[in-house]
């Protein structure tokens, strides 16, 4: 297989630009082809960039390549108390019952009952509100993006919505942030994952690990009482992510769930601490980028807004139900997904056998980058991937193409197969209610 020369110990990562290695990897692709491998301190990892490379190992493959990588990665282990949550676990019973209630939890938060949808609606006036109080003067609105989409995070988890000042709300957002900056693959505090004893040494990086570990005990420890109290009341009303997970803890434990992998409060408790990155930092980042990108695109926000004013007109609020009659709208968010690629070469993941990919053999063990954003930016298969087009997705008459058309399939902005995304409707849903209602309300400049 063809692979990067590097130099001994650090590989190829004075090579690479650490801030976004999917472009470096991009590159490399034009001269070692659509698989290879790379040296990263500590591993070497298979790099794949193309839709074929991607989709025979994450679907066609993805038992095989269904493991997270484990070894020399301490800042994981460290954050999720020895990779015990969905995100960092390898695919096995553990996981998977993890995911599965998780999942379905996510399902019936994205199926549009009427409470869900007012509770959206609510968050979501709020901040149409907080937009509308600047009265026209140019403001960045990545705080109010932040913090709406973080409300929706705890509603999910908690079934609570918090003012900015509540300390709940603090500590939600303090774990986002300093998980976000301190486990990325590579880049900051890739240095502990090969030396963990500079933890013992003032390291920043760990300081902040420290940090968001000891904020999400505090953060536990206080909505866990409250939880814990409404499944005593039996209020079948209340429901989030959290109350599923202790029901089947509690299940587990008087003996009424056989058959099912014991978890354990500290699964519990980092699978809480995964959604709230995963559910807010994504989302965040695409409907920030969305802003951006149509505040330079004149003829697109009209389009989206001639749409939404036919379908919808002023007197009432866009709703979920709406997609199917908004297909530009639905254009829009998989064009907003394509060509932001939030999560750019998804999480790594393992093969957990021998296995193959592209005719080359694959040993057990081995980390693979899938590289979405090279497949979202392939120039042979979309001709001009720079640009932001939402028609790629509409055919003649203005219908959304179907998911087998070929635009669809080589769209993967939450990975696919075994691992793919959980939230991955529920994203979709939120960014369609985001960018409707901005269409329905306001001009961007
Ligand atoms: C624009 C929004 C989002 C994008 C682009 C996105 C993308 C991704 C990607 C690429 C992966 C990795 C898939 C792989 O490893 O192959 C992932 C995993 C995951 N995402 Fe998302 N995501 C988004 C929103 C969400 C939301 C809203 C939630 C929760 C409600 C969520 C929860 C998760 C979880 C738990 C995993 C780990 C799955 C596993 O390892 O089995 N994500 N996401």
């Amino acid at each position: 297989m063809p692979r990067k020369r590097g130099l001994p110990i650090i590989g190829n990562l004075h090579q690479m630009n650490l801030g976004r290695p999917e472009l470096t990897f991009t590159e490399w692709g034009k001269e070692l082809g659509d698989v290879f491998s790379v040296e990263i301190p500590g591993d070497t990892a298979l790099v794949l960039n193309s839709f074929d490379a991607i989709h025979e190992a994450l679907v066609t493959k993805g038992i095989c390549f269904g493991g997270r990588p484990q070894e020399n990665k301490f800042r994981l282990e460290f954050i999720s108390d020895g990779f015990k949550d969905i995100f960092f676990d390898n695919a096995g019973a553990r996981w998977k019952i993890l995911r599965k209630t998780a999942h379905r939890q996510v399902k019936m938060f994205d199926a549009g009952s009427k409470q869900i949808e007012q509770l959206n609606l609510n968050v979501i006036k709020e901040l149409a509100k907080e937009f509308r109080s600047h009265d026209g003067v140019s403001f960045n609105p990545r705080e109010t993006i932040y913090h709406t989409i973080m409300n929706l995070t705890t509603m999910l988890l908690t079934n609570k919505m918090f003012k900015q000042t509540d300390e709940e709300f603090k500590l939600f957002t303090e774990i986002e942030r300093l998980s976000v900056s301190s486990i990325a693959a590579s880049g900051k505090g890739v240095e502990l994952d090969l030396l963990p004893w500079l933890r013992f040494f003032g390291n920043s990086t760990y300081k902040k690990l420290l940090r968001a570990k000891y904020c999400r005990d505090v953060l536990w420890k206080m909505i866990k009482g409250e939880i814990l109290e409404d499944i005593r009341s039996d209020d079948k009303e209340i429901d989030s992510l959290v109350h599923a997970l202790f029901r089947l803890h509690q299940s587990q434990q008087e003996g009424n769930s056989p058959g099912t992998f014991p978890l354990e409060e500290a699964n519990l408790r980092a699978t809480f601490a995964d959604m709230i990155v995963g559910a807010t930092t994504t989302t965040s980042h695409s409907f920030y980028a969305f802003l951006n990108i149509i505040s330079q695109h004149r003829d697109i926000q009209e389009k989206l807004q001639e749409e939404v004013d036919r379908v919808i007109g002023s007197d009432r609020y866009v709703s979920v139900n709406d997609r199917t009659t908004m297909p530009y709208t639905q254009a829009a968010v998989l064009e907003l997904l394509r060509s932001t690629s939030v999560v750019p070469m998804a999480i790594p993941h393992v093969t957990l056998e021998k296995t193959s990919v592209s005719g080359y053999p694959i040993p057990p063990g081995v980390i693979t980058l899938p590289n979405l954003w090279a497949m979202h930016h392939a120039q042979d298969f979309w001709g001009d991937p720079h640009a932001f087009r939402p028609e790629r997705f509409l055919d003649d008459a203005g219908d959304l193409v179907s998911a087998s058309h070929e635009n669809r399939r080589h769209l993967m902005p939450f990975g696919a197969g075994t691992r793919v995304c959980l939230g991955e409707n529920l994203a979709i849903g939120r960014l369609f209610l985001l960018i409707a209602t901005v269409a329905q309300l306001f001009v961007v400049e």
